[in-house]
């Protein structure tokens, strides 16, 4: 009875998580597929403190409500900026999870009862192995996305040789590992398979490490829906090591979401998913990006009395938002702007590119928060070829995504699609300062002679010219 009602749990949770899944694809139903994900959980984790055999309630219970606080305490704090680190942080949580509940699958003697060794320990391998290399990587990625590992990619010589080497060594040390057996077989534990599964254990650590070392700034968000998508496929392997239907359909979930979310930014950056999966994408060669003739020239600034002026005259606004507003918090400030634009007749709409910010969907989420209406806020690939016929396009807190020189051979953003606002009529880039973006790369678009530079707090900047523009309205 107790196995049956926990069956139906199990698919009661799989199709909450699918549902959740589903709902987080539009940011209209964004909200209820969190509240589906969060009841799947619920009772994912109720019903397994049923499963028979689970009965270490005295540390079971507490270690639970300690984590709930602690992820409730994160997830609170968190600012929107920091989200990448956060899910960084947490895939490396689910790595450690399964290299030590890898670990102690092997050591306990109950799980060779049944069945043949051999099946199990291939499962322990496979477990341990992308549990590894998703614990060391998502630490490296953690740590790269807050500035504690430099974001320049480590190009070692013969790096591709250094992974395959890995790969093929900790595929060797499993084999010698699965033909060890059973470790239990005469009554006391044989070290033997322990030893050949640490030593693996440590080269797949070493191979996350690397992999994540290679990768350019730019390119950190691919990563990170990588390690996602390897995090999701360890718990896989982990539910097929435990048995555990529920761990086994979650962990696809996550690993074929994760897998395609990567493809698609993949496919939005130009990158390609096989140089994501071997580490060392969009960095060719060692050699420093060439510098470019003519940069950094003079900028060429305005104020808020030059751009009001610009954008009364204006018939078409494209707004590009990036990471600045985020961090300014202008978004509401930006959507008071399109407001009254919009009332004067003026078209204002939105141009998203793919990595805009630091999280996928970073910037959709920051003004549908600011209810910016969704029918103007356009992706890239909607709105490029449209920027050679609008008047005005505001940069707002944005870099990366709008410079041009990755149109040019031999940069860290080399290829990357970006949104061509140098062929609008005017482009306005608010900002502090001439500082690069995230990707360390100096932007020539600031020396363009159609450009104007409007230097300070996106959010001050903005709120200004909303200040402006409404000083204009009331006095006719
Ligand atoms: P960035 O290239 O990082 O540029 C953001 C700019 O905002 C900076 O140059 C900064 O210049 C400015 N800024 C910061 N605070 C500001 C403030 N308070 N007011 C005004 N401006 C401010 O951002 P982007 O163009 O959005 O590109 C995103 C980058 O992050 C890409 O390289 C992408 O690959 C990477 N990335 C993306 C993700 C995802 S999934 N979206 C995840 C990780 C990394 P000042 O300091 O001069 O103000």
């Amino acid at each position: 009875m107790i196995y049956t009602l926990l069956i139906v749990a199990y698919l009661v949770s799989s199709v909450l998580f699918i549902l959740s899944l589903r709902g987080l694809s539009s940011q209209e139903t964004a909200r209820k597929g969190n509240v589906y994900g969060i009841i799947g959980m619920a009772i994912a984790v109720g019903a397994t403190l049923t499963v028979p055999g689970v009965d270490l309630y005295a540390v079971l219970v507490p270690a639970l409500a300690i984590g709930a606080v602690i992820g409730w305490l994160m997830a609170a704090r968190v600012a929107m900026t920091a989200m990448p680190e956060l899910v960084a942080l947490l895939h490396s949580f689910v790595g450690a999870a399964a290299v030590l509940v890898g670990f102690a699958s092997y050591l306990d003697p109950a799980m060779y009862k049944g069945h043949g060794s051999g099946v199990f320990l291939t499962e322990v391998f496979i477990d341990v192995f992308i549990g590894a290399i998703t614990f060391t990587g998502s630490v490296v990625a953690f740590l790269k996305l807050k500035g504690k590992v430099s974001g320049t990619p480590l190009l070692l010589p013969g790096r591709h040789m250094l992974n395959l080497g890995l790969l093929v060594g900790s595929i060797a040390l499993g084999v010698l590992y699965v033909q060890t057996g059973n470790p239990f077989v005469g009554g006391e534990l044989a070290t033997e398979g322990l030893m050949w599964l640490g030593i693996m254990t440590a080269l797949a650590g070493v191979l996350g490490v690397h992999l994540v070392m290679a990768i350019g700034g730019a390119d950190m968000p691919v990563v990170v829906s990588m390690l996602n998508s390897y995090s999701g496929w360890t718990a896989a392997a982990a539910g097929f090591m435990l048995s555990n239907d529920l761990l086994i359909v979650t962990g696809a979930l996550v690993g074929s979401s994760g897998a395609i979310l990567s493809y698609i930014m993949c496919r939005a950056m130009n990158r390609s998913i096989w140089n994501v999966i071997f580490g060392g994408f969009g960095t060719a060669s060692a050699a420093p990006p060439k510098p470019r003739e003519g940069a950094p020239g003079e900028v060429q600034e305005t104020d808020i009395d030059g751009l009001l002026a610009e954008l009364l005259g204006a018939r078409d606004v494209v707004i590009v938002p990036g990471y600045g507003m985020a961090v300014a918090r202008a978004q509401h400030a930006v959507n008071d702007l399109t407001q009254l634009l919009r009332d004067r007749g003026i078209r204002v709409r939105f141009a998203i590119h793919p990595v805009a910010g630091r999280l996928p969907g970073h910037m959709n989420v920051l003004l549908a928060e600011a209810n910016v209406p969704y029918d103007i806020v356009l992706e890239m690939e909607e709105i490029n070829d449209d920027l050679p016929r609008t008047d005005v396009s505001l940069v707002i807190g944005a870099n990366d995504i709008v410079n041009p020189i990755a149109q040019e051979e031999g940069s860290p953003i080399s290829g990357m699609p970006v949104l061509e606002v140098w062929e609008s009529d005017r482009t306005v880039i608010f900002k502090r300062s001439r500082r690069t973006g995230y990707a360390g790369v100096d932007n020539p678009l600031f020396y363009h002679e159609k450009t104007r530079m409007l230097f300070g707090d996106a959010n001050d900047s903005v709120s200004a010219l909303v200040a402006a523009l409404r000083a204009r309205a009331a006095g006719g």
